[in-house]
């Protein structure tokens, strides 16, 4: 593959194939790898994306064989592709799959490791470039990082390229994501790093730049002049399922707000980036990071709601309360839903609330961001039987149904003056015959070929921490209990959520029409 300028987005219109390189998969046999890496991989290779001299190498753990991490990726394709597989196309994927047991922290792993390597570059031709992937718990990244960088395997010679994935969460407040940080670049240069957020990877969390920026629409209205203020909702019909031991020590916040809910944020806030390049990219979503006012402790009990499902049904499947779920502390006080009002005190948004909402069990699967307009002025309706003038909102679809709904006022056919909110809608599957993604692909092949403008930067994650950390540590006091809102799974989420904005004369929406938006 040709070299191509590190952190800039492919500007022609079919990105070029990867050149020959492996992939080395820690944490191989668990389920991210199972649920999305195998099957992002199989759809960038039916693509023609991935060149034929491509190998994978597993390593976990516990003890396994090659026909055994390929027995897992095969069932994983199975049950989690996203179109028809070619099973001749899978099993010469497959043919290259090896698997080595390791123990993350023994140098004695990472030799043999090299070892491996070395037989698969030349079985496979993979030309020695190699992406380390790190699926494994956050606990391990440092280790493992460390000790790849002790065993010579992060080195970068004779025009070879090791980069080096690390899941979320990155730390776990402020401090430990620094710590990691200052960890990582002593065996790593910041080019070999990706730091992944899997929302990068949807397609219409990068379209919310499109929509901006390619329109000369919308941009003029996008500031405090125009608009009331912004609602960012992820919210979740699963709950914490199987994912206890995870869940439970890290919460709603750390695991949701930092990263995902941020980047639909940092996107949508954003000033306008002098290229779409990882460098311009980044600063400009930093920046609005740094410019979101921090909350002292008493904002903090005002802005913010913590909440905790309890039992109910979602979709008419009865679900257990989250401290009866597997793994799950009898009394947890951990947050399965946060809900919490921002500020952005630059020049662009000063006075223009945020309202970022997110939880598990709820109602609806659905993540999006309604843009809420200013109301018009309303002297021409004065003696009409028009009493108010809704707001126009906009909202941004970012799954399921992907698209865009702009709500606007007409007048209601008939002799005497009267307005009807109608929407405009924008369905993507409508215009695009794309197929369906798991969403890792564009992450996968940008960090082969060395683009990490869809990647987190160390500056924007600390960033993120240190607007998140006051809630942290405020939760951490005494407080913490009485603070916590019970929430039957299958609804909206604690009241006190719905207080947040009523308290603003301001109500949630959502597209939908679950949850009719209220003038
Ligand atoms: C993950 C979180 O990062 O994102 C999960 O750890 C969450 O708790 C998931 O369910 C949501 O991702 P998506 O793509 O389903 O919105």
């Amino acid at each position: 593959m040709a070299a191509k300028p590190a952190g800039t987005r492919q500007r022609c219109a079919k990105p070029a194939p990867v050149g020959p390189c492996g992939m080395v998969i820690f944490g191989a046999t668990g389920d991210l790898t199972r649920r999305l890496l195998f099957p992002a991989i199989y759809n960038l290779a039916a693509d023609g994306m991935l060149p034929k001299e491509f190998a994978i190498v597993g390593v976990g753990r516990r003890d396994n064989s090659h026909e055994g991490l390929q027995d897992i990726l095969r069932q994983g394709l199975a049950e989690h592709a996203t179109r028809n597989v070619d099973q001749k196309l899978a099993e010469r994927i497959l043919s290259n799959v090896t698997f080595m047991p390791a123990n993350f922290s023994d140098p004695r792993s990472y030799a043999r490791l090299s070892a491996h390597m070395e037989e698969v570059a030349v079985k496979a031709e993979t030309r020695d470039n190699w992406l380390f992937y790190l699926a494994t718990p956050p606990s391990a990244f440092g280790t493992v990082v460390e000790q790849l960088g002790k065993a010579g395997l992060v080195k970068q010679a004779n025009g070879t390229w090791r980069h080096v994935v690390i899941e979320k969460p990155f730390g776990n407040d402020f401090e430990s994501a620094k710590a990691l940080d200052a960890l990582l670049h002593k065996s790593l240069t910041e080019d070999q790093i990706f730091r992944i957020d899997h929302y990068l990877g949807k397609e219409t969390v990068q379209n919310i730049m499109a929509l901006r920026f390619a329109n000369g629409l919308f941009e003029p209205l996008w500031s405090r002049e125009h608009i009331d203020h912004v609602q960012i909702t992820v919210a979740e019909t699963v709950g914490v399922e199987e994912r206890g031991r995870f869940y439970d020590p890290t919460g709603a916040l750390r695991d949701m707000v930092p990263n995902h809910l941020f980047q639909l944020l940092t996107l949508t806030a954003m000033e306008p980036p002098t290229a779409f390049d990882a460098h311009a990219v980044r600063s400009e979503k930093t920046k609005v990071l740094e410019a979101v006012r921090e909350l002292t402790p008493q904002e903090v009990v005002q802005n913010v709601v913590r909440g905790q499902y309890t039992e109910g049904a979602v979709d008419g499947h009865p679900v257990v309360a989250y401290r009866k779920a597997e793994h799950v502390a009898a009394d947890s006080n951990t947050e399965t839903y946060v809900a919490m009002k921002l500020t952005i005190d630059n020049w662009r948004w000063a006075g223009v609330p945020f309202y970022l909402r997110t939880g598990k069990a709820l109602a609806t699967r659905t993540s999006e961001i309604a843009i809420n307009f200013k109301r018009a002025p309303f002297t021409i309706f004065r003696g009409t039987p028009v009493e108010h003038l809704p707001r126009n909102f906009m909202i941004l679809r970012i799954q399921p149904n992907e698209g865009i709904d702009l709500r606007i006022n007409a007048k209601v056919p008939g002799p005497s003056v009267r307005i009807g909110s109608v929407g405009m809608d924008f369905a993507y599957k409508d215009y695009f015959d794309t197929p369906a993604s798991t969403g890792y692909e564009t992450l996968i092949y940008d960090c082969m070929i060395g683009d990490a403008t869809l990647f987190q930067r160390a500056d924007t994650i600390e960033a993120g921490w240190r607007v998140v950390q006051p809630i942290l540590d405020h939760w951490q006091g005494r407080t913490r209990k009485r603070e916590l809102q019970m929430y039957p799974a299958g609804g909206w989420g604690p009241e006190a959520a719905d207080a947040l904005l009523e308290r603003d004369g301001r109500h949630w929406v959502v597209s939908n029409g679950a949850d009719a938006p209220k003038p």
